[in-house]
């Protein structure tokens, strides 16, 4: 049987063809536009995403045994609000998880309503990316748009509608709208009421290996596939990822370097920090995890080679570096402000600290340590609540660096575990649909079977050593210059 996993990223949707065995079979990508129509804005069309998923399956399996696909599922970039009018037209472009136009709304939750009552509701407090500060955005700047409200989903549950039928969403996902009680899986009562939207404008609820309907007949027709190919619902991008690396059941941790940077710390237990600095969501293997995301990880890398060196051969970029640990040169990458831990929509990149022999070279190690060093102040979070960690997975295009992987493990003085395929969320869709379709009896079991650790990169006591010197001094950098902001 052949499964498809499709993760719908931020700069492109990546499909995977996975067999039973978990041998990846092809991988396509296909780019569509980001726009930023104001700085800090951040919204998608989401008929790029279907157009170019539908493309993009019908490149996937056109050699393949058309009869052999059992079924799809996804994982979806988090918190992007899609909203529908009655006839299930899109009404305005998705604003996306690193959309930073909520400041107002999302002070509004955390001090109005307060932290403490949205963390009894939801397990979590307001950020700026969250779902629920979006809803109130549009109810007050776009009034006309609200009122026409018919339908409010997550990025890959617009993907699941248009290809199954079915208005439905997964508790990995939904997690992070700031409208479910995290820790009964279920709609909140009192955030509904808070965002003025009902029950029926929400999609249901299912766990992340459930099947949520089967391919349109119409749709089956364009892909030339069967109208019996299962829909599974499929998980949040991160969740996906921790599945596709095995960071599943208690205590695991994976790192993403995607355009977005994520720690995620598996649990079977549900759990809230309580200064909820980090995300406290389901997970898609039915249990729970914690999370700290940063908004801009290998964004800022791709920013800085693209759009300031006009290269994007990075690994070119990255072959000078040699002296690890010896930059003077810091980089704080607040591009599109920060989620955690500073919660700070306002807050932008900088460099600080170079002198005339500064070279080209220094300045690209500062921007991948500094987002290593960000990553870090979560990893300080999840310590500081007693929670130990020794090993990590990796995942996602930066995973792809050498460099940047020794980074992790000597700043995070962690031991790496490399994964067989960095493809997390795309990995992980598939493993979510093999579950859906029977193949596998759980989640765990699937992980168990199907990821391979194929090397490991252990931290250097010398080297840990220096950055844990430059990782004191990155720490003072933004309580100091946050007020410029
Ligand atoms: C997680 C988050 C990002 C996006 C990226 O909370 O906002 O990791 O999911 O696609």
């Amino acid at each position: 049987m052949l499964y498809i996993g499709v993760d719908l990223g931020t700069s492109a949707v990546k499909l995977l063809l996975m067999n039973e065995k978990g041998e990846i079979r092809k991988i396509v990508s296909k780019d569509y536009p980001l726009f930023f129509p104001k700085p800090g804005w951040s919204e998608q069309n989401p008929e790029d995403w279907f157009i170019k998923s539908m493309e993009g399956i019908r490149e996937l399996t056109a050699e393949c045994e058309k009869e052999a696909v059992a079924g799809i599922s996804f994982g979806g970039q988090m918190h992007g609000l899609v909203t529908l009018d009655s006839d299930d037209a899109v009404i305005r472009p998705a604003i996306l998880w690193n959309d930073g136009r909520t400041g107002e709304e999302t002070d509004y939750l955390n001090e109005v309503i307060g932290k403490d009552k949205l963390s009894q509701y939801t397990a979590n407090i307001a950020f700026a990316g969250f779902t629920a500060p979006k809803l109130l955005w549009m109810k007050k700047h776009e009034p006309e748009n609200f009122a026409k409200i018919s339908k409010i989903m997550l990025p890959k549950d617009f993907l699941a509608y248009r290809l199954s039928g079915s208005f439905c969403t997964d508790v990995s996902d939904a997690s992070g709208m700031l409208l479910m009680d995290v820790k009964r899986r279920c709609w909140s009562a009192e955030m509904m009421d808070i965002c003025k939207v009902t029950k029926e404008q929400l999609p249901k609820l299912y766990e992340s290996y459930e099947v949520v309907g089967t391919l349109k007949p119409e749709i089956a027709a364009q892909l030339g596939l069967s109208e019996n190919v299962k829909i599974i619902a499929g998980a949040g991008d991160n969740a996906a990822a921790a599945v596709g690396t095995g960071t599943v059941g208690d205590g695991m941790c994976n790192i993403s370097l995607g355009t977005s940077g994520t720690i995620f710390i598996s649990s079977k237990s549900f759990g809230v920090d309580d200064n909820n600095a980090l995300h406290s969501f389901a997970h898609a293997d039915g249990k729970y995890h914690l999370m700290g995301c940063m908004l801009s990880a290998a964004a800022c890398n791709k920013w800085w080679s693209e759009e300031i060196l006009k290269t994007n051969d990075f690994e070119a970029e990255q072959a000078g570096i040699s002296k690890l640990g010896e930059n003077n040169v810091f980089y704080l990458p607040y591009l599109m402000g920060e989620r955690s831990p500073h919660n700070n929509p306002d807050a932008r990149a900088m460099f600080i600290g170079m002198t005339m022999d500064t070279t080209r070279e220094d300045m690209t190690q500062a921007v991948l340590e500094g987002v290593t060093f960000a990553l870090r102040d979560s990893l300080e979070v999840a310590k500081s609540l007693g929670i130990q960690i020794e090993r990590t997975k990796i995942c996602g295009g930066g995973a792809k660096s050498p460099l940047w992987k020794k980074m992790i493990a000597n700043i995070l003085n962690l031991k790496v575990d490399i994964p067989e395929s960095e493809e997390g969320p795309a990995l992980g869709g598939a493993m979510l649909a093999a579950v859906g379709c029977g193949e596998y009896p759980d989640v765990e079991t699937a992980a168990k079977k199907l990821v391979k650790v194929v090397d490991t990169v252990e931290p250097e006591e010398e080297l840990v050593a220096k950055y844990e010197e430059k990782y004191q001094k990155f720490k003072k950098i933004y309580p100091v210059v946050k007020e410029l902001f």
